[in-house]
């Protein structure tokens, strides 16, 4: 008996040792390169589990191959925090309660940085964020450029320019990716509007798409070395975005050398041939109705699931664009999930919450401060009235896919009376009723924000309160629900919603330190401008909020914010809305601005914007000095150095960013009157100088020739200007390309 029972026990060891002393597969081995990975995985691999992993298991899933211990791809949104979980097959929050994120601020503040430094610290902890709550793609940054200020989704962008915004993606994708995150780039291309956004066929030519709307994108790829990127809802010259050979297969993969995934936004693929043939990857977000009406699962239905089965099966396509998009996932799980050496992560960690308040600090811009009404005197401010719905209501939750459930929410008034209680009263006026929502996604902000009384009696509280206080600080503007700044609708009109303008207006005729802050990610038109001496503009900040407002507003913090983006005095000032069309008709809209979008219009047509894109004021003043240039011509190869000096001349320490605008002073195409091509953030002392050197080489000086389909320079006269913004210019040279 006990010889029998070490026979077996004998056998099963040597089973066992020759199953060990197999050699590990290539795939499973992290020493070997990744293409000899993807390509062993790849040839494991079966054709229904090929299908599988190409297409959606869940909201926010795809499969591994379970056989071969291939983990399943999990995403989350993004871009400013990471999403809470939710229910297998709903947008509903699932109701864990380990999934409170930091809530970091809005990409829009984040530009509004002009800081590059910010924006690694952000992608680092939002990645950290992520790899934390075990997601391998963050479904962000987004860099849609800002075309018109009805569009419900700019707060989600980097604003109007893609030099500014190609520079400021770059380091977030490079912060996410550091841990083992794949940063998802969104949404390409052209979703300029979420009106019909689904549908909508945008017409540009070829200029303008190169000019402006790629380069975000193409940095983001090249230099930010993207993992991943996100296929757009609407359509471009007829095909969508999200199977647009042009866009996909000519522009990404051949031309910008893109290995990584192509996702489809949720719900953006329409056709198996054309997602079958024109680069995308991983399908998402179809229609499905939950796990019931189909056969075995809705998934199966998917556009890149058993219709695609069947097309290999019956021989009607062949698979060698399945391995071509399966070695794509593999690629992206052996830079994520399989990558053993990547770090942990970390979840609402005071790192996070302390990068969260210094991006929002940097990025409110101080718009106007007449009569240097700001910074509020400590020493002799006895009593702050604090009006509008903005100061208490949370704006974290809402606004579409961004919402979020965030650990915790500071709001101005909280961060207010924090900062300046016992030795300020603060008191609060509601002033207007807006939104009174309090839910998204079944996430709820706890908030009970009903109030049953009139506009008149809403606004006389406050007109009483602001005549009796030493300052009144506004806080309106636009907030997350529909026709604001939310996805899925544009915004009616420029206007602040509520009946916010007719208080304003009331409370500066009763107080003549007014600060209007407005809490917005779109420019909005202010017609009383010239009675209110002090306008912010205070973004969505997420979880640090009150205390960024705070610390701004007494002056702990010297604002240095500019904008990403031009506020028009009317709508009709901006092109989209002049040359352009918007929001198309009968789902076709014609960019026919071409070219000029934002300032680029604004300098061509010689009108003056309420507050001009780069414009942000201190609460210190600088000097800029003369700008000299190591030499007047430079050859298509060489390089030219400009070098301005800059002095903080006031009596704080503060930051400035200096601008570098290029012209091009003869060109056989139209160019804009300039382009801002550089931009550098320097913090001096009081009295402190500096001097702030920009290299010019021939890439910045080109310009896509749409009759050759390249970009090009041409020799001639050009012109470096330095400005505090793209209207105020302190200093220019001329020089001249060979
Ligand atoms: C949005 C994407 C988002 C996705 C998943 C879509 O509606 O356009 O930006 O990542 O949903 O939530």
């Amino acid at each position: 008996m006990k010889r029998l029972i070490s026979a077996i026990g004998l056998s099963c060891l040597c089973a066992m040792t020759s199953l060990w002393a197999q050699p590990k597969p290539a795939y499973l081995d992290d020493t070997k390169p990744i293409e000899q990975r993807v390509s062993d995985a790849l040839s494991r691999m079966t054709l229904e589990e090929k299908v599988a992993m190409i297409h959606a298991q869940s909201k926010f899933s795809s499969p591994g191959v379970p056989r071969l211990g291939i983990p399943e791809v999990w995403m989350t949104d993004g871009p400013h925090g990471i999403r809470p979980e939710v229910l297998w097959d709903e947008w509903s929050q699932a109701g864990w309660t380990n999934d409170s994120c930091t809530a970091f601020p809005a990409l829009t503040c984040l530009a509004a940085t002009w800081n590059k430094e910010m924006s690694l610290a952000y992608g680092t902890a939002i990645g950290e964020e992520a790899r934390y709550r075990k997601k391998s793609v963050l479904l962000g940054p987004g860099v849609n450029i800002y075309r018109t200020p009805l569009n419900g989704r700019n707060f989600e962008y980097m604003g109007e320019d893609p030099f500014l915004s190609a520079q400021m993606v770059v380091p977030y994708i490079k912060g996410v990716q550091s841990n083992g995150v794949a940063a998802c780039v969104k949404h390409y291309a052209l979703n300029n509007q979420e009106t019909e956004r689904g549908s909508i066929n945008v017409l540009v030519d070829e200029r303008a798409l190169r000019e402006i709307y790629l380069p975000a994108f193409k940095a983001a790829v090249q230099e930010g070395d993207a993992w991943a990127i996100m296929g757009a809802y609407n359509q471009f010259r007829g095909e969508h975005c999200c199977h647009n050979n042009y866009l996909l297969n000519k522009i990404l993969r051949e031309e910008w050398g893109f290995d990584g995934v192509v996702i489809s936004d949720w719900g953006g693929v329409h056709d198996t041939k054309q997602a079958i043939f024109n680069g995308l990857d991983m399908e998402f977000g179809s229609w499905t109705d939950g796990l019931n009406w189909s056969s075995t699962n809705s998934y199966d239905r998917y556009y890149l699931a058993k219709p695609y089965l069947d097309m290999i099966k019956s021989g009607e396509v062949g698979t060698t664009e399945l391995n071509q998009k399966v070695s794509n996932i593999l690629r992206l799980i052996f830079r994520t999930e399989m990558n053993r050496n990547r770090p942990f992560g970390a979840f609402t960690s005071e790192a996070h919450s302390k990068a969260a308040l210094e991006i929002a600090q940097e990025g409110i811009v101080l718009l106007k401060n007449d009569n240097h009404v700001l910074p509020i005197d400590l020493k002799n401010a006895k009593k702050i009235a604090v009006i509008g719905e903005n100061a208490i209501k949370m704006m974290t939750v809402g606004g579409g896919s961004s919402s979020l459930k965030s650990k915790y929410e500071i709001s101005p008034l909280q961060g207010l009376k924090q900062r300046l209680q016992p030795n300020v009263e603060v008191i609060y006026a509601r002033g207007y009723v807006g939104d009174v929502g309090d839910s998204y996604n079944n996430v709820s902000t706890g908030q009970n924000l009903k109030d049953d009384r009139t506009p008149d009696e809403l606004m006389q509280e406050a007109v009483n309160i602001a005549r009796e206080a030493d300052y009144v600080l506004f806080f309106g503007g636009l907030n997350k629900s529909k026709n604001q700044d939310a996805e899925g609708d544009d915004r009616k009109n420029m206007n602040l919603p509520y009946n916010q303008d007719a208080l304003i207006a009331k409370l500066a005729a009763v107080n003549s330190n007014m600060v209007f802050i407005n809490i917005s990610g779109n420019a909005v038109s202010m017609p009383w401008i010239n009675e209110v001496p002090a306008v912010v503009q205070g973004w969505y900040l997420g979880s640090e909020t009150g205390h960024a407002m705070a610390a701004i507003l007494v002056g702990d913090v010297n604002p240095s914010g500019k904008l990403p983006f031009s506020f028009p005095v009317k709508l009709s000032d901006n092109s989209a809305h002049s040359a352009g069309e918007y929001p198309g008709k009968n789902g076709v809209v014609k960019y026919n601005e071409g070219l000029f979008v934002g300032y680029r219009w604004l300098d061509k047509q010689k009108i003056k914007p309420l507050f001009s894109f780069g414009h942000g004021l201190s609460y210190t003043t600088f000097e800029y000095g003369k700008l000299t240039l190591n030499q007047k011509s430079m050859s298509k190869k060489g390089t030219i150095t400009c070098a301005i000096r800059i002095k903080n001349t006031g009596s704080r320490a503060g930051s400035e960013v200096v601008q570098l605008y290029l012209t091009d002073k003869k060109s056989s195409l139209p160019r804009p009157v300039k382009e801002l091509k550089g931009f550098r953030k320097v913090n001096l002392k009081p009295g402190e100088s500096t001097t702030v050197e920009f290299v010019i080489d021939n890439a910045l000086l080109q310009f896509y020739d749409d009759t050759l389909n390249k970009w090009t320079s041409e020799p001639g006269k050009f012109e470096a200007l330095i400005g505090a913004s793209s209207t105020d210019i302190k200093a220019k040279e001329t020089f001249v390309l060979q």
